[in-house]
């Protein structure tokens, strides 16, 4: 899989060499280029904004560098394989299964908006090209897409086969198959007593169904409690 970064600040980057993402640029399954949108402008201010059409308060990043960019790193011919991604809080929700859907396409492009947004022409030609995705982390603003592209950087290839050294740990995290659509339950290890707060009993039984039911029950009440909005996994009480 290759993906691209296309952003004023691409230093914003330079983490995606450590910890796994970076392992797994290392190992080859994954390459990872940031480029530097002021790159493809030609005044002598490098610049990339203009007051909006119509009006309004702060700045609109202008087409042109952006048009240039995608000819040079994507090419000028339509192409469906190709995932172009805007990160923006007016997006459609990025969820699980839109990672999981994403970690097997072999190419992704960021395009990471700062100031109001970006032109929505440069939208309209990338979805006239290529997969075009407007996505949102969620209900909150940040100051640009930056933050949001790493975060589904790293939603995403943590799917890719072969991430993963123990691929089990993703069957049962929150969200995933494994976890029927609720949160993950909480976690323990040793020493079993610490600071006066101890595991629970059952934890330590050696029970497997009194633990599978103990977490399960968890499972659902975190889910009401916190996330009413994933559905109905019932009181809580079973008989
Ligand atoms: N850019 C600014 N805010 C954002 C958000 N909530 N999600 C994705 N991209 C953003």
């Amino acid at each position: 899989m290759r993906l691209d970064y296309l952003s004023i600040f691409p230093a914003y980057f330079d983490v995606l060499d450590i910890s796994l993402l970076g392992k797994a640029a290392v190992n080859g399954l994954v390459e990872m280029h940031a480029h530097d949108l002021r790159d493809w402008t030609h005044d002598r201010h490098r610049t990339v904004d203009d007051t909006p059409c119509g009006g309004g308060a702060g700045m609109v990043m202008k087409p042109n560098p952006w048009g240039e960019a995608f000819d040079d790193i994507i090419g000028t011919e339509p192409d469906l394989s190709v995932h172009v991604m805007f990160p923006t809080p007016s997006g459609a929700p990025f969820t699980q299964s839109a990672a999981q859907e994403l970690s097997s396409v072999e190419r992704i492009v960021f395009c990471c908006g700062r100031y109001e947004g970006i032109d929505h022409r440069v939208i309209d030609y990338a979805r006239s090209m290529w997969t075009a995705h407007e996505v949102s982390l969620g209900d909150y603003v940040l100051n640009g897409g930056e933050v949001a592209a790493l975060a589904i950087t790293e939603a995403v290839v943590r799917l890719v086969p072969g991430f993963m050294g123990n691929p089990g740990s993703l069957a049962e995290e929150s969200f995933s198959a494994g976890q029927e659509g609720m949160l993950e339950y909480p976690l323990f290890t040793r020493p079993v007593s610490w600071r006066g707060f101890d595991v629970p009993e059952v934890l330590m039984s050696g029970h497997h169904g009194r633990i599978a039911k103990w977490r399960r029950d968890e499972s659902a009440r975190l889910t009401r409690e916190r996330r009413p909005d994933l559905g109905d996994f019932g009181s809580g009480i079973r008989h």
